[in-house]
């Protein structure tokens, strides 16, 4: 990662699209990914690791074992190549559901929408998050409770994070996307890329984890994600990624591997990358796409939080009381459905912050209901008088 800098001088603090070098990033990406250095990993292939959902499942649950995977993934997404696939991460009747809701939203909003980096028609779901959790909760109560998905959150956006999520569908015949980096600084434009310090393009990637959740097989032909191995540790790529000599070198570069239904592939959004064309003749190619963002960020889409939980509560308190679920599985879910972090506040009047380093977050509001077994409608004013004096002015 200093080999890039090494060229400029330790001052330099700001950048721009001039200084970019092809030949540094050829030298970063011309690093192995080794299986040795991951010993959890099932195995490498065109230098992204491979997890199977199947055998890392065992080892959530227990702290130690955790912070051992935890760990492990975070190295990839920082120091080794910035992506690996879990394979098996949710089973076929998870994601039967969650088409058959899809379909009904894409009914419902009965308005095709073009993907803003390809050509083609695709269809997208903007916010499928809280649009499935509206239409079914038990769709989103069982997407949502994967403990390893909560897991890989953890391990690089840490605990209470935000999760956002689109649906893509990809029909034959749409073309690839031109290779990009992801939210934050990816959606920036150089002019105000070089604006922004060094530091601030380190820290871009540390705000997000960027997923791929397969809703459909993705065969080669259907164009699964290319993805260019070690690209995220090129320092100066938010500002090389619009480059023509970046993006041949992208073409004649990059890697692709084909996705089983219920597969996931988590990336650094740093890496470049870039969805397939799907040169299949009848075949849609269809992709949840989740932002998973830090509690120090701002997340790509506005959720209402409040709606979700009102609509799902009734259901997790079932699944509670029915002990149909597990703490922990309506934990993973709460993380999903309702605000983690108990900033920003207004401090004159969230009188719980003087008990405590901070006040309480929604997801604490929630998950104390839920020990108390509260009705819908006394959990909701218990809600509501949160938020009144969070959002006092
Ligand atoms: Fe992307």
């Amino acid at each position: 990662m200093q080999k890039e800098l090494s060229k400029h001088s330790d001052e330099q603090v700001f950048f721009t699209e001039s200084e970019i070098s092809v030949d540094d990033l050829m030298q970063t990406c011309s690093q192995k990914t080794l299986k040795e250095a991951y010993p959890l990993a099932e195995s490498v292939a065109e230098n992204i690791i491979i997890y199977d959902a199947k055998n890392i499942t065992h080892l959530v649950g227990n702290s130690n074992q955790e912070k051992r995977l935890k760990t492990e993934l975070n190295h990839i997404l920082g120091k080794g190549p910035g992506v690996f696939i879990i394979r098996n991460l949710y089973e076929d009747s998870v994601i039967d559901q969650s088409n058959g809701i899809f379909d009904k939203i894409i009914k419902n909003e009965a308005t095709n929408k073009n993907d803003h980096f390809a050509s083609g028609s695709n269809t997208r779901i903007w916010n499928s998050l809280q649009k499935v959790a509206i239409e079914n909760s038990e769709a989103f109560i069982s997407y949502y409770a994967n403990n390893i998905l909560r897991v890989v959150a953890e391990s690089w956006c840490g605990p209470n994070s935000q999760m956002t999520a689109q649906v893509n569908i990809v029909k034959p015949g749409s073309g690839m996307q031109k290779p990009h980096r992801d939210y934050h600084l990816g959606f920036q434009e150089n002019e105000t890329v070089q604006k922004y310090p060094i530091s601030s393009h380190l820290m871009s990637q540390h705000l997000t984890l960027q997923a791929v959740i397969a809703h459909s097989d993705m065969p080669l032909e259907s164009g699964p994600t290319l993805v260019m191995p070690h690209s995220q540790k090129y320092e100066l790529g938010y500002l090389a990624w619009r480059n023509k000599e970046f993006q041949s070198f992208f073409s004649e570069n990059a890697v692709q591997l084909p996705l089983k239904k219920g597969d996931g592939v988590f990336c650094n959004p740093a890496l470049f990358h870039a969805a397939g064309s799907n040169s299949t003749n009848n075949f849609n190619r269809i992709a949840n796409l989740l932002q998973i963002s830090s509690v120090f960020g701002k997340a790509m889409e506005r959720i209402d939080f409040i709606k979700i939980i009102k609509n799902i509560y009734p259901a997790l308190l079932e699944h509670q009381n029915n002990n149909t679920l597990s703490k922990r599985l309506i934990e993973n879910v709460l993380v999903c459905a309702t605000d983690g972090y108990a900033f920003p506040t207004n401090l004159d009047y969230d009188t719980s912050s003087y008990s405590s380093v901070h006040g309480l977050s929604m997801f604490e509001v929630t998950q104390q209901a839920l020990q108390q077994s509260l009705d819908l409608e006394n959990f909701t004013s218990k809600l509501y008088e949160h938020q009144k004096i969070k959002f006092a002015s």
